[in-house]
């Protein structure tokens, strides 16, 4: 893995969300929290959708085709119509630019 640059920490609001398209055309949503910077697959599971157009529900993103959440920081399903949880990555935000650990 390594620590691909993502976005500009300002292009975020606190529980706000971003898409960000890695360089092999991956598409994962970064997710401001008040305690942090989270990163995970930005496709839900269930079908295609961008859950970062969805909504910040407490510590889940819902996505905003079918309602299905997943949790901000682990990717971990918590309610249907998916059952399959989303990729999380890894994240730090240096020099306010934030990181995602993404790739060989
Ligand atoms: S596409 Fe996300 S719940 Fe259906």
């Amino acid at each position: 893995m390594a620590w691909v640059e993502a976005c500009a920490l300002d292009d975020l609001d606190v529980r706000g969300m971003k898409q960000v398209v890695m360089e092999d055309g991956k598409k994962i949503a970064v997710i401001r929290m008040d305690d942090g910077v989270f990163a995970i697959d930005d496709t839900c599971s269930h079908a295609e959708a961008s859950l970062a157009e969805g909504d910040i529900v407490g510590d889940k993103v819902k996505c905003p085709l079918h309602g299905a959440e997943f949790e901000v920081r682990t990717g971990a399903v918590k309610s249907f119509p998916a059952v399959v949880g989303v990729q999380k990555y890894e994240t730090k935000v240096d020099d306010d630019t934030v990181f995602v650990d993404y790739g060989e």
